[in-house]
């Protein structure tokens, strides 16, 4: 059943755990998350990005996740992901598609992304629809090489309190170290945790943790073997994730693990049966492989059995 996040982020900020969104651009990633949600009676966050919509369209990706959210029982978010452009986001809000929207102003001066975030609370709750701020850029924490300059991109605790007062947002996306795509860090995983905790004591709307995709060493192996070159591909840790979550994240992101499960699929198989040309036997092992990896991010998640 189609719910807002506010619904859902609720159950799991009482309970602490997160609830996991992955991004979706094709009817099989779609079936792929929603078959793990089945599997493991988990609600799921189904995000759309920008690039998504311009590469599927809105109606077509808000048609297919409608249709998976009314056939399944449990609880699904329909989310606009990281909504940079103003007017696409009150596009999405009137669209009666989503239940939920990003607006990420995290790239604006302090007071616009206020103001901005602010205009598209009050017209989101007119129509029941949850709003996602972000503040603080979420950029791999080695690429601040001082305290100064980490401090000046990682989210600010004090600055996050006036935010969320002064918008009213429903979720708040904290950079504490995160980045997005599949590399992250050139060493190990590294999280700012104090920082977490800080912003945890003096937040109270949930919070989001972007850029949290693992790159499990199974499947980059399984990708580098079949040809891709990823060697250097690095994730969050999964003890890193947990503590996250521990501390206070009630909404996880993930994209690229999806990605290279979905690439690890489709490169062994046509390897192993090069004979075989039809998409639907081929991107067959691409949906199981990332049906596996979605069941496994919920049950690290603690939302396994909240839906
Ligand atoms: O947060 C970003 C997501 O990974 C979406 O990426 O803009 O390439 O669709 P995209
Ligand atoms: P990853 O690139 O780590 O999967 O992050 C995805 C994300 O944050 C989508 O908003
Ligand atoms: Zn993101």
């Amino acid at each position: 059943m189609l719910t807002t996040l506010t619904n859902v982020l609720k159950k799991a900020h009482r309970q602490n755990y997160a609830v996991g969104a992955f991004n979706i651009n094709n009817l099989e990633i779609l079936q792929a998350v929603m078959d793990a949600a089945e599997a493991e009676r988990a609600p799921v966050v189904i995000s759309t990005s920008e690039g998504a919509l311009k590469y599927a369209g809105m109606e077509e990706l808000g048609t297919l996740v409608h249709l998976a959210a009314k056939r399944s029982k449990r609880p699904v978010v329909f989310h606009l992901d990281h909504g940079k452009n103003y007017d696409l986001v009150v596009r999405a809000i009137k669209s009666g598609f989503y239940t939920s929207v990003m607006f990420d102003g995290s790239s604006l001066p302090y007071k616009e992304n206020i103001k901005l975030t602010k205009r598209l609370v009050t017209m989101a709750h007119r129509r029941g629809i949850s709003v996602e701020a972000e503040l603080g850029a979420i950029a791999g924490i080695e690429d601040f090489v001082s305290v100064e300059e980490k401090d000046a991109h990682l989210t600010d605790p004090e600055q996050a309190l006036e935010f969320v007062q002064r918008t009213g947002c429903d979720a708040l996306a904290v950079a504490i170290g995160t980045s997005h795509g599949a590399y992250k860090f050139g060493g190990d995983s590294q999280l700012d945790f104090k920082r977490l905790t800080t912003i945890k004591d003096l937040v109270k709307v949930p919070l989001v943790l972007h850029g949290a995709s693992g790159i499990p060493s199974t499947i980059k192996n399984q990708c580098i073997k079949y040809g891709c070159k990823i060697e250097k591909a690095k994730g969050v840790s999964d003890a890193h994730i947990r503590r996250a979550v521990k501390l206070g994240i009630n909404k996880v992101n993930i994209d690229s693990d999806l990605r290279i499960a979905f690439d690890a699929g489709v490169r062994k198989f046509l390897h192993e049966q090069p004979e075989v040309f039809d998409p639907r036997k081929i991107l067959g092992p691409a949906k199981e492989l990332m049906t596996k990896v979605v069941r496994q991010k919920m049950r690290m998640f603690g939302s396994t059995g909240k839906g």
